[in-house]
């Protein structure tokens, strides 16, 4: 899970931890050492169960260092990624500056990408029985026919969202994800509380 400092992806890790004794889950956050949520729950399902490691989706030096992690800790595999890394921008199109916009969009969209392109061998490499799958969070706010008389407010970020669903369904065509049998799953998870995560399928 990239992104798991707080918010939904500390919910998700939280969660899939509590729901399943059979998971090892690997969070990703940007500053490991003031996640103290993250190592509050490290503490309670021990290292085995909740491997936490630094990345900062904007650069690719932390890609590459993590992967390393990865073959440290003897991992080639894995069954599911979850891309929830994301900021929000609310200016409107005529507000929003050049640096507003590639900011989220360095984040949310070519962070994506490059989470895509880092763990694409290890969904590849999962068994035939793994569900092989990358769950991309993204949000209404990035539905064209949803925003449709909704004003302009969260532009930069609107046009994130937008992007990483054209992502996501390029992605599930790449002939080594598509042909190892990978799915993409693009989900809005609607207005949240850590606790209570609602997803709601929208590609
Ligand atoms: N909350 C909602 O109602 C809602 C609705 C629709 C969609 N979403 C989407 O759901 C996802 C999570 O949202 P949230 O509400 O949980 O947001 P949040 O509370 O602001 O948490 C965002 C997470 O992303 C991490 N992050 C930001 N930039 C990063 C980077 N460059 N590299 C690595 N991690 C980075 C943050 O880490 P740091 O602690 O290091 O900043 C934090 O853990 C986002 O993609 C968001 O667009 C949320």
């Amino acid at each position: 899970v990239i992104g798991t400092s707080r918010g939904i992806g500390l919910g998700l890790v939280s969660y899939i931890l509590s729901s399943n004794a059979e998971c090892r889950v690997i969070a990703t956050c940007r500053n490991p050492s003031s996640a103290s949520k993250l190592t509050d729950l490290v503490n309670e399902y021990g290292k085995k169960r909740l491997i936490v490691l630094q990345l900062d989706t904007t650069s690719q030096d932390s890609y590459a260092s993590l992967l390393s992690k990865l073959v440290e800790e003897s991992i080639d595999k894995i069954d599911v990624v979850i891309a929830n890394a994301g900021i929000v921008n609310r200016k409107t199109v005529l507000t929003s500056t050049v640096d507003d916009m590639m900011g989220v969009y360095t984040t949310n969209v070519v962070g994506t990408m490059l989470t895509m392109q880092a763990f694409n061998r290890f969904l590849v490499a999962a068994g035939p029985n793994s569900s092989k799958l990358m769950v991309i969070i993204s949000s209404e706010l990035g539905s064209i026919e949803k925003m449709a008389g909704k004003g302009s407010t969260s532009s930069p970020y609107r046009c994130s969202k937008c992007a990483v669903n054209m992502l996501a369904v390029s992605y599930a065509q790449e002939e080594s994800f598509q042909g190892a049998g990978g799915k993409v799953l693009t989900v809005h998870p609607g207005e949240q509380t850590q606790t209570i995560i609602r997803f709601l399928v929208i590609n």
